[in-house]
């Protein structure tokens, strides 16, 4: 088939690549003409395990190309999918500004080009917004619009989108099922079909519970330290249950990344609009915004004080596998080593260029035991194997004191015990 991809970011473009690789015609498209020039290089323009291969190979093949003109682009596409950011606004609603945009460019390639198409919203949208666009698009019944919203991850984006969990569409007509099943031919994934409305709250809903999850463990960790209780051998013994299940039980220093705050905002500031009280996802919020605090309050109270120590910052995108430190728990755990006046060195494999313009005072190391040099105290705030496979006893030689904060359970505690640092986890007193 014939597809448009507006929006060439993290979703947008391995939209675009794994329909390529499925024999699909696809044209990306952004208002970004330097992302643009990128793509047309075969460069991707930020850091995706797989898509970096993938990209040259279907550029090599034909099947996708880049421009930045919608028109050039849309007059033979059946299916355009709408993948453009929604970030937080002001209130912590879901900015539609940049879907609005390309609704308003759609309109104008609908009046130019007439066909019958179908305008698939990937972008995470409140409850109701794409029923609001079928509403602005309703001059034209050749249109159908779909909610099919997205749930890969970073870091493993690509096979996440060739082998999803569930593909949701939210439709109002068997013809635009029909047509959105034909694109999904060569994908073999359990489909929820439904309405527009259901399919949007589905993807807010799994948001949510994934970021309950994890403040949970990471409230229960506040227990578990205080107990002398370990939180990773009570997640291992409760992931077992297979009502629970293992993931997302890991305690840490809080989610971060461009989806679990916005959208568990954003699902808040709905609620609030309806005048409903999402009393737990309330607390979810909170405890995640108050975590970075909690631990680095521990460090605090082992070091005495942080006031012109040394500390050695392990990791700095909001997980392993990306460059992205949208909303990172690292951007938190620098600002506030920095109000106490401690003297920092980070390392991160890929996401030290984004840190560095936030953060320009601090000292970034090429390796993680260059930014050991000489530390007080290390802290792991993204698990990087860079950053958890050690050499253990060179990190503790260029360290001028032997205090290992482990902000994501993923150190080896009792080997670092015996080699004679003192280790801190979060709920593993
Ligand atoms: N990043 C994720 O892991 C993820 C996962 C699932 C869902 N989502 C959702 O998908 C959406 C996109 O997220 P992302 O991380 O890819 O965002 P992103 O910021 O990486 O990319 C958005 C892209 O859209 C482009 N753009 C904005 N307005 C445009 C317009 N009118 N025409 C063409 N291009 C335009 C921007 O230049 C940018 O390149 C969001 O709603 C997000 O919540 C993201």
């Amino acid at each position: 088939m014939n597809v448009v991809v507006i929006g060439t970011g993290y979703v947008g473009l391995t939209t675009a690549v794994s329909l390529a690789m499925q024999g699909h015609q696809v044209a990306g498209i952004d208002v970004d003409e330097s992302k643009i020039i990128q793509l047309r290089q075969g460069k991707t323009p930020f850091y995706e395990p797989g898509l970096d291969e993938a990209l040259p190979r279907v550029l090599g093949t034909g099947t996708l190309r880049f421009t930045t003109r919608l028109q050039d682009a849309a007059h033979e596409a059946t299916v355009v999918f709408i993948c453009v950011g929604t970030p937080s606004g002001a209130d912590g609603s879901a900015d539609l500004r940049f879907l609005l945009n390309a609704v308003d460019n759609l309109l104008e390639l609908q009046e130019k080009t007439p066909a019958e198409r179908v305008i698939a919203v990937k972008s995470t949208v409140p409850v109701g917004t794409t029923d609001y666009v079928a509403q602005q698009l309703q001059s034209f019944p050749e249109l159908h619009v779909v909610s099919n919203p997205e749930f890969l991850r970073e870091g493993s984006a690509l096979r996440d989108a060739l082998e999803p969990s569930r593909i949701v569409i939210g439709a109002e007509t068997d013809r635009a099922f029909a047509l959105m099943e034909q694109l999904y031919l060569g994908i073999s994934a359990p489909r929820v079909l439904t309405t527009r409305a259901n399919a949007e709250m589905i993807k807010y809903a799994s948001n949510a519970f994934l970021a309950t999850r994890i403040s949970f463990m990471n409230e229960l960790a506040r227990l578990c330290d205080k107990l002398g209780t370990d939180v990773k051998t009570v997640a291992r013994g409760m992931g077992l249950d297979s009502r629970i299940g293992p993931e997302f039980l890991q305690a840490g220093l809080g989610y971060g990344g461009s989806c679990f705050p916005k959208d568990t905002t954003a699902l808040l500031q709905l609620a609030k609009q309806h005048e409903v009280s999402l009393t737990i996802l309330e607390k979810v919020r909170e405890v995640n915004l108050n975590q970075p605090e909690w631990f680095i309050r521990r460090m605090r109270d082992q070091l005495a004080t942080l006031s012109g120590k040394r500390i050695a910052v392990l990791g700095l995108s909001f997980k392993p596998e990306t460059d992205d430190i949208r909303e990172a728990p690292s951007l938190k755990v620098l600002s506030l080593l920095l109000a106490e006046g401690a003297d920092v060195a980070a390392y991160d494999p890929v996401a030290s260029p984004s840190v560095q313009r936030i953060f320009p005072h601090v000292t970034y190391a090429d390796t993680p035991y260059d930014a050991c040099n000489g530390a007080d105290a290390a802290i792991l705030v993204t698990e990087w194997k860079e950053c958890t496979q050690l050499d253990w006893v060179q990190v503790k030689e260029r360290m001028s004191a032997p205090f290992l904060f482990d902000g994501r359970n993923a150190w080896p505690a009792k080997q670092l015990k015996d080699i004679g640092f003192s280790y801190t986890g979060v709920g593993r007193s």
